[in-house]
């Protein structure tokens, strides 16, 4: 099976998602990522009706609150259909191994489990939030490793991380795990807030299980070709 590249869709309407969906190629072949935003413009029905259509979607709501909270939202989620989700590592192995459950326990029979990712640390935190206000005194490459190992033990099937952080992690945490990684940038792109960046040439060359791509594509003047060619590149 190819490797998926989510196309990251950052709207706060739908209007703008249906003419983007419009010029991408058929539901199947194409991945996508809704984030809080548009959940919160578009909600549940809006993810159904995509799952519908039958396009792949990553929820990406990063989930983060006691055990039993995570568990019904979990559960509810996998009703949905959807392929993958996330949670915050760093609330804990009790949380992630009910956000695991309530995965398992919502899915319809005969349906597949949707994946569970684990954020690590967020890339806006940087060293100095990390030791200064999170007061954590591992230096934050460690600290990655640290939640992901956690996020594996605790039952979910991979982390989202930057490209550049793949080589290590697949080496402390181990392959059989998922390692999908947005920050990706075409070699004529400019880089915008994103700071860690890498081509999807590059992320391929790391081991990224699958990547996510936002603007890149969604302001291209021709999405599809973009979207092709970044999966070309990918795969
Ligand atoms: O437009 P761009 O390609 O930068 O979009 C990347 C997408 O991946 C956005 O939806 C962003 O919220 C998400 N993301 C990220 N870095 C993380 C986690 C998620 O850029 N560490």
């Amino acid at each position: 099976m190819e490797k998926a590249v989510f196309v990251a869709l950052d709207y706060d309407n739908k209007n703008d998602v249906q003419k983007l969906l419009a010029k991408l190629g058929k539901p199947e072949n194409t991945y996508l990522k809704i984030g809080m935003e548009l959940f919160y413009h578009a909600g549940s029905d809006l993810v159904k009706e995509l799952v519908q259509q039958g396009y792949p979607i990553f929820l990406d709501l990063k989930l983060h609150d006691i055990p039993n909270t995570v568990y019904q939202a979990a559960k509810q989620l996998a009703q949905l259909g959807i392929f993958c989700t996330t949670i915050h590592a760093l609330g804990g192995s009790e949380m992630i191994a009910a956000a695991q459950k309530g995965l398992a326990d919502g899915t319809p029979e005969g349906k597949e489990i949707p994946k569970l990712l684990a954020v690590t640390e967020l890339t806006s935190i940087s060293d100095s939030i990390l030791a200064n206000e999170q007061n954590c005194s591992l230096p934050m490459a460690e600290q990655v490793v640290s939640l992901a190992q956690t996020a594996k033990k605790a039952g979910a099937d991979g982390v989202i991380c930057s490209p550049l952080e793949v080589e290590k992690l697949k080496k402390e945490v181990g392959d059989d795990f998922l390692y999908v990684t947005p920050g990706i940038r075409l070699a004529s792109d400019t880089n915008g807030d994103q700071k860690r960046v890498a081509t999807p040439q590059k992320a391929k060359e790391f081991g990224s299980s699958a990547i996510v791509v936002g603007r890149s594509i969604t302001q291209a003047d021709n999405p599809e070709l973009t979207y092709q060619k970044i999966k070309k590149e990918f795969n």
